[in-house]
């Protein structure tokens, strides 16, 4: 158990994407998303200064970005590859996409997140984001989906 915690504790170590990560994430990108991101879009992200990280063993195996501005911040993507899914890299990604949010001062994280999308839901909900809205056919494929809107409020100290 132990021993498992400390191999835990050494694959989660999240880094910041370098433009050279661009390809693998978006293989990665691919394999997880319905309607996956483009390398440009990734690279834009990067050069808006968008907090963009990945987790990496001898691959990347996660990547998150996260938009900050007016005090309110945006989980845009978080994903883990299929082979590391349900050991926990998710919950403990997206506390570390909590606490970006938190040290730029914002007063909640909001997201997006397709209805069908019931593991990702589970995620959010168990950390507490609350139902804000939908946006109607906010996804165009493999079908039109509204998405779910979700938000996360932080209470001042
Ligand atoms: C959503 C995602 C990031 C979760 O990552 P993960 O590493 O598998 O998640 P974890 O192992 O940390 O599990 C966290 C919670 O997710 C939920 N979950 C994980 N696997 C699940 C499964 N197979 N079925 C249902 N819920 C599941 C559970 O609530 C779990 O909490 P628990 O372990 O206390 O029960 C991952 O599934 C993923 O990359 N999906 C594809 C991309 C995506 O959908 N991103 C989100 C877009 S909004």
């Amino acid at each position: 158990m132990a021993r498992r915690a400390e191999e835990f504790t050494r694959a989660f170590s999240p880094e910041r994407m370098m433009l050279s990560d661009i390809s693998e994430v978006v293989m990665l990108e691919q394999s997880v998303s319905p309607t996956p991101w483009s390398g440009t879009i990734f690279t834009d992200c990067l050069k808006a200064g968008y907090e963009c990280w990945v987790l990496r063993s001898s691959e990347v195996f996660g990547y998150l970005i996260l938009a900050s501005a007016a005090r309110e911040s945006h989980l845009l993507n978080i994903a883990i590859h299929p082979n590391s899914q349900g050991r926990g890299f998710g919950r403990s990604f997206l506390e570390f996409a909590i606490s970006l949010a938190t040290n730029e001062d914002s007063e909640r994280l909001f997201l997006e997140v397709r209805p069908s999308n019931s593991t990702a839901r589970a995620l959010y909900q168990k950390r507490g984001f609350q139902f804000l809205g939908r946006r109607p056919n906010y996804y165009g494929r493999p079908a039109k989906e509204d998405a779910l809107v979700l938000s996360l409020e932080f209470i001042p100290d």
